[in-house]
């Protein structure tokens, strides 16, 4: 390839190096993969207003994000065996976005651990919390969280149970990669991504595996979760989560007004309007569908977080049009560390910079925070 121009390049890159199981893995959506395509889609339908003859000198994307500076309106999303996309990815996802002043979010999920990020990183990170039935691990958890220094907790409450996604189920997705031919014919076809792999010992799940009890080794995701993951969570628990933390918390996973309103009551800092990527609940809205009424109904209460089929900065925009104060990459970024590591990672927030600030200035305006409905053809009501 000649040139990289935009974050669908770094995809492809990305499917050529990655093992399919890994690649696959980023690149699905539960079930039918209706939501997944759907939180793609449905930016397309959004429309913006040109405007001529404005002076555009001196833009600035600078911002603030639950009281955070940032460089930009973009933060990176939590995603889980991001370690195995790259060797070491979660902590050359944390540096990119350390470099380019945006937060990271550090999933459980990870393939290296808090620890293991906070000693490569130099400013703080963001966790992101998925509750399991053993309280104490998420106890310890949250623990360890505070002792890396991490200057926000991100609470997803959109999985208390998984949505299958096809793929993983015939891949035979597991961290490692298990010795069946089919995950080593997989892996085997490339051999540049097994090589990397040899410069690492982080392989599994390093939250996970020797800290909680009787964890000695995870292989499968799916039936792990299906052990794990606490199906009893409820609001009641966000109290003792958000008193055992103390900081910012962040709720992930809202796609309804009426939890946006109980995400308000309980105290959250801030919430994501997210449907997990289209990988949770198939059929539901997707994620800029749902965004205009959350932002209505409690937009005054709490601030507001977008996630869900950004692949450029134009959607980034239209999320902050209607309302949302960051938009988090997902996929956008996972695709641009398969390609080329902790440089694909920079080169994702490059372009979303760029093509962020050159739709701003075309669209008329200077500064992030001045963007809103007026911007677009046709508002939300
Ligand atoms: C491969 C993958 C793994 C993910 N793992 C997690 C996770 O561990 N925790 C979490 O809260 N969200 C997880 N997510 C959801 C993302 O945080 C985010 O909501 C989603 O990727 C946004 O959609 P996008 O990828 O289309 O931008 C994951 C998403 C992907 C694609």
């Amino acid at each position: 390839m000649t040139a990289i121009c935009d974050i669908y390049d770094l995809q492809e890159l990305a499917r050529k190096r990655v093992p399919r199981m890994f690649y696959q893995y980023a690149d699905s959506g539960s079930w039918t993969q209706s939501t997944y395509r759907a939180n793609e889609e449905d930016f397309q339908k959004i429309k913006l207003r040109q405007r001529v003859a404005v002076d555009i000198t001196d833009r600035s994307l600078d911002t603030e994000i639950i009281g955070q500076q940032a460089k930009m309106p973009i933060a990176l999303a939590p995603v889980g065996l991001t370690g195995m996309q790259h060797p070491d990815g979660e902590i050359k996802a944390a540096r990119a976005a350390e470099q380019a002043g945006v937060p990271y979010t550090l999933s459980t999920m990870s393939i290296c651990s808090i620890e293991e990020v906070a000693k490569h990183t130099s400013k703080p990170f963001w966790f992101q919390l998925y509750v399991m039935r053993d309280r104490d691990f998420i106890r310890r958890l949250i623990d360890r969280a505070k002792d890396a220094g991490c200057s926000a907790l991100m609470l997803t409450l959109d999985l208390q149970i998984l949505g299958q996604r096809h793929n993983d189920v015939r891949n035979g997705l597991s961290a490692p990669p298990k010795f069946t031919i089919n995950a080593m014919m997989q892996v085997l076809s490339k051999p540049r991504w097994c090589l990397s792999m040899l410069s690492t010992r982080n392989h599994t799940f390093g939250n996970i595996v020797g800290h909680a009890k009787g964890v000695g080794d995870l292989s499968s995701l799916s039936s792990w979760t299906a052990e794990q993951f606490d199906p009893r969570l409820d609001w009641k628990d966000i109290d003792w989560i958000r008193e055992h933390w103390g900081g910012p918390l962040i709720i992930k996973g809202i796609l309804d007004v009426e939890d946006a309103k109980m995400a308000a009551k309980v105290g959250a800092d801030a919430i994501v309007v997210s449907n997990h990527g289209g990988r949770q609940l198939d059929g539901a809205d997707s994620s800029i569908n749902a965004l205009p009424a959350i932002v209505d109904a409690v937009g005054k209460d709490i601030e507001i977080h977008f996630d869900g089929g950004i692949r450029s900065g134009q959607d980034v925009l239209k999320a902050l049009c209607i309302g949302a104060k960051t938009a988090y990459l997902g996929r956008a970024y996972v695709y641009g560390l398969g390609a080329g590591g902790q440089a694909g990672v920079t080169k994702a927030l490059d372009i979303i910079r760029s093509e962020l600030d050159t739709t701003m200035a075309l669209c008329g305006e200077r500064l992030v925070g001045n963007l809103g409905r007026h911007n677009l053809l046709h508002p939300p009501a």
